[in-house]
């Protein structure tokens, strides 16, 4: 069933959006990185501020373009987005962590670039911290906090267990296995899950309509709009 919206829904409301991956140095020349292309996360910037939100996206590294009417603020790795996420949160009516954040970062960064002196090279990797669980921790009653998942197995499982451990109200889940869902590809087939454990199965559909389906759902759950 479609739900009404009208274009306005998020009006005088701050969305806060993580998006892309983020990239972890290791020497000057060199990084840690993943498959994020950041297409996700911009879709929902872009579809927020079109409901009449305004929207700040907390970027790594992509070559897409600023959505229109969005503030965009360009990080490069896990610290620095805690830190930009941390700064804009308070005020935001919405979370949503679409970001690809390094779980590990190099212990520490060379000065220099490194030579390829050894054989073989270990790298030492600190974990980072889990920004979305300090955000689940910090939460206000009225702060909507939306996480995403992508496993490549027992994806409800696992989605199960992070909208508990971070203290979620939604989780988009997806299984990137799948022919046709995950990273730098323009579709996914996503489930959501909500806190208390029902799951919508969502069809093979285009990140830009993922993102509309996705806001529509926060607004007509929390916002009582119909
Ligand atoms: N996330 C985060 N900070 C991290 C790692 C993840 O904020 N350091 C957020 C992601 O933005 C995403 C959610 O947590 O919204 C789930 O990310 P995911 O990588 O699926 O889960 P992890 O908790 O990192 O667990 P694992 O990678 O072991 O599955
Ligand atoms: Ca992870």
């Amino acid at each position: 069933k479609q739900h009404f919206i009208s274009n306005q829904a998020l009006i005088n409301k701050k969305v806060l959006v993580t998006a892309a991956g983020t990239i972890e140095a290791i020497d000057p020349v060199r990084y840690i990185g993943n498959r994020s292309s950041g297409k996700m996360g911009y879709a929902i910037a872009k579809q927020a501020a079109l409901l009449g939100a305004s929207v700040v996206l907390v970027s790594g590294p992509s070559y897409l373009p600023k959505p229109e009417g969005v503030t965009l603020i360009k990080i490069e790795n896990a610290l620095e987005m805690r830190e930009m996420v941390l700064k804009e949160y308070k005020d935001a009516d919405i979370i949503i962590k679409a970001a690809a954040v390094a779980d590990y970062r190099p212990r520490t960064v060379e000065e220099n670039k490194i030579k390829k002196n050894e054989e073989r090279l270990i790298l030492q990797l600190e974990k980072n911290p889990d920004i979305l669980q300090e955000l689940g921790q910090l939460k206000e009653k009225n702060q909507i906090l939306v996480g995403f998942a992508a496993e490549t197995q027992d994806l409800i499982k696992y989605a199960k267990d992070k909208i508990q451990r971070k203290n979620l109200d939604m989780i988009v889940a997806n299984d990137v296995s799948l022919p046709g869902a995950g990273f730098n590809i323009d579709t996914n087939i996503a489930k959501i899950i909500y806190k208390d454990g029902k799951i919508e199965n969502l069809d093979k559909m285009s990140k830009d309509e993922l993102a509309c389906l996705i806001l529509d759902k926060i607004i007509n759950k929390y916002y009582n709009v119909s």
